[in-house]
């Protein structure tokens, strides 16, 4: 097993009272896909907004690569290759898609720059931002105002911005919701094609029990905020103790 790429030790929030996450100790891996699991308000997002730095541990840590990136800010860890998917932000609505995607891979370029390393060139940058959009499936959409694309290529082109920053650590919550049913292959064919690649690492928080069985390696199962099963896919679903938590609610939550 390689050293992990990020890990949480006993990662946790309280929000008054109330402990959303609660001494989280775990340790995720590249070129695994870990899904997180739990019923709803079980502290999921939360989890991820600590990890992405939306919101600081009451306690506990984080570690990238073995760095503490606990206090640091969310662009600070986007800058160590935490890459988390949002709807729609850093988007600039009336610029076309492929302008989109080269100026997420410019702020990368940019971001990179040191004395030894020539700045890339403006083909560079272009070629690159193809090659982005060619994963997305977008080519046919180059031209397109951002603003103007269909509901499910924005979502597409939300995850290629995400690629185009190369981060180490893919985290996606619930990447399909709200999709219809034939634009949700298209996002889950491009989080596949991330997973196959083995200096990943990808979480992904979903509900769908269809989407799960695809992309999961491992299943982490959150419940009152505290990790309460991790393993492998089979085993954790087979479990007594996720059954009686988890799936008793999953009916309703994949209808
Ligand atoms: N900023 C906040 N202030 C106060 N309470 C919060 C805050 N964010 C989350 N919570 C509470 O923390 C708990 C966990 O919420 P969270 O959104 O992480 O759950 P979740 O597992 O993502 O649920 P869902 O499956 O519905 O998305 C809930 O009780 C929620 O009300
Ligand atoms: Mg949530």
């Amino acid at each position: 097993m390689p050293s992990p790429s990020l890990s949480t030790r006993d990662l946790t929030i309280r929000f008054g009272g109330h402990v959303a996450v609660n001494t989280v100790t775990c340790d995720f891996h590249p070129g695994e896909t870990t899904v997180i699991v739990g019923p709803n308000g079980a502290g999921k997002t939360t989890y991820f907004n600590l990890i992405s730095g939306q919101l600081t541990a009451s306690a506990g840590k984080v570690e990238k690569s073995g760095e503490d990136i606990t206090r640091l800010s969310p662009s600070s860890r986007a800058r160590r290759g935490i890459g988390r998917a949002f709807q729609l932000t850093n988007l600039f609505p009336q610029l076309s898609v492929l302008e989109n995607i080269r100026l997420a891979v410019q702020a990368r370029a940019g971001a990179g720059w040191g004395l030894l390393r020539p700045a890339p060139s403006r083909r560079d940058l272009i070629d690159s931002a193809e090659h982005y959009l060619a994963a997305a499936q977008l080519t046919n959409r180059a031209a397109m105002p951002a603003a103007s694309l269909p509901h499910g290529d924005q979502r597409k082109l939300e995850v290629a911005l995400l690629m185009a920053m190369e981060p180490d650590i893919y985290m996606f919550d619930e990447p399909t919701a709200g999709m219809s049913l034939d634009q949700a292959p298209a996002v889950l064919e491009l989080i596949a094609k991330i997973k196959s690649d083995p200096t990943k690492t990808v979480l992904l928080v979903e509900h769908k029990m269809d989407v799960v069985r695809a992309l999961a390696d491992r299943i982490i199962v959150l419940h009152n905020g505290e990790l309460l099963a991790d393993g492998a896919p089979g085993e954790v679903m087979d479990s007594k103790i996720v059954r009686d938590v988890y799936l008793g609610t999953a009916t309703e939550e994949t209808a």
